[in-house]
């Protein structure tokens, strides 16, 4: 335990017209360190997530924090990217400053801007994620990539699309109490379960509500060390923080199974000393509903090829043995690549301090959280509970 959540914030995801890569960042820099009580010059690091890959014409972003304060000018700063896992890419390097007491204090950032590129680009600029020599050919850009997966789970395992709609459902209706959700509307099952006008197919077997949605959005965390974090007015630990990082290509490895989600959850229950049945809640990577279903079998929830079981007998509901995405997840919450591992933070922490409003799960004591980039490349778990 060397290392604590003192103050977050985060912005709405969603459309953000108005909005660009900096007014994000600076205004979530601004609220985190309100919210922790620390002031700009006493941050002795920064690091930010920015996934880009073309989204914004700006690259080279780590110090568009400092347009946040004067106090930050001359700090460190430097911008993480590892996919859709940037956030906690962001997060795990901030751990290691304060590890390594390199820094007491270090403020992270999470953002990214999508919706004001073309479509056709959105999908290009997301398979510069993928192992590009082999996968940037495939048709729907990651949701191509996405639904290849859910028809081999489909081939090896038997038709899952019930349980794919029961996710999608399950997460929307959790949405609906996030108020920093980009879709804050209970679809319901049936829509969700059939093809139609409003419901199309997109790739595969997947269709628009199996899919997290393009987004903007940005979000922002304080770190310290304990002996700072024990003196304000917030503390959410880490009991642990893994990240396992697997091959790129899809062809070397059993894309079915999420090896490198499985090792980082069996890495960091066991440096937290727990088991997966002793967390309250679990915020993991819905990117695809296929996601969220191969992650109960790779966390350990169900044996291979039983994901359905978890959603189907109600164990990640939000009154279920373990609440799976309480905040809606990616699907309903919005997936602005850059800033979605630093927001899975910011709401376990919410969650933990008991803060987290209409998602708040009762009793939530210790939280878990699976950011994922790429298809089980880059895997972070972190394991959070409240110190204070
Ligand atoms: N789930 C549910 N509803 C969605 C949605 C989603 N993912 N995306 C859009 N919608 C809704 C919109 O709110 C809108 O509703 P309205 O008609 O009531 O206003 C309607 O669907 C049409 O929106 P539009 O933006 O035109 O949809 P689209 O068909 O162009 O895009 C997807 C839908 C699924 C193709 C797009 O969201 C997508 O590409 N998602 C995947 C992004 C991705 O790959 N991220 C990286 C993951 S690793």
């Amino acid at each position: 335990m060397t290392a604590c959540i003192v103050g977050w914030a985060h912005t709405p995801f969603g459309k953000l017209a108005g909005e660009t890569v900096e007014s994000l960042v600076v205004r979530v820099t601004n609220e985190a360190l309100l919210d922790a009580g620390i002031a700009a010059k006493d941050v002795d690091e920064i690091v930010l997530g920015h996934f880009n890959a073309g989204f914004s014409a700006q690259d080279f972003t780590a110090s568009l924090v400092l347009q946040a304060a004067p106090d930050l000018r001359f700090k460190r700063a430097t911008r993480v990217e590892n996919a859709c896992a940037t956030g906690s890419a962001a997060v795990h390097q901030g751990l290691k400053s304060i590890a390594a007491r390199s820094a007491r204090i270090v403020l992270v950032v999470g953002v990214e801007q999508m919706t004001a590129t073309p479509a056709p680009e959105i999908g290009r600029n997301l398979l510069k994620a993928s192992y590009v020599r082999e996968e940037a050919g495939i048709d729907g850009g990651f949701a191509g990539l996405f639904g290849k997966i859910a028809d081999s789970y489909f081939q090896r395992w038997g038709d899952q699309s019930d349980a794919l709609a029961r996710i999608a459902a399950k997460n929307h209706r959790n949405g609906v109490g996030n108020p920093y959700a980009q879709l804050r509307k209970d679809f319901g099952y049936a829509f969700c379960r059939e093809e139609s006008e409003k419901n199309p197919r997109v790739a595969g077997p997947l269709k628009r509500t199996d899919c997290s949605p393009v987004s903007d959005g940005a979000a922002a965390l304080v770190l310290s060390d304990v002996d700072t974090a024990l003196k304000l007015g917030k503390a959410i630990v880490f009991r642990a923080a893994e990240h396992v990082q697997d091959f790129l290509p899809m062809s070397r490895r059993d894309v079915l199974k999420f090896e490198g989600c499985a090792l980082a959850w069996k890495r960091a229950l066991a440096q937290a000393g727990v088991a997966l049945s002793d967390l309250s809640f679990a915020e993991v990577h819905d990117c695809f509903t296929i996601a969220e279903l191969i992650e109960y079998e790779a966390m350990g929830l169900v044996p291979e090829g039983q994901g359905a079981r978890a959603i189907a007998d109600g164990t990640v509901t939000k009154d279920g043995v373990l609440p799976i995405n309480p905040s809606g997840g990616l699907k309903a919450k919005g997936h602005p690549i850059g800033a979605t591992g630093v927001s899975m933070h910011a709401l376990a922490a919410m969650q933990l301090s008991g803060r987290a409003g209409d998602m708040q799960v009762k009793n939530a004591r210790l939280g878990g959280l699976f950011n994922m980039g790429g298809a089980a490349v880059a895997n972070y778990v972190s394991i959070l509970e409240r110190l204070r």
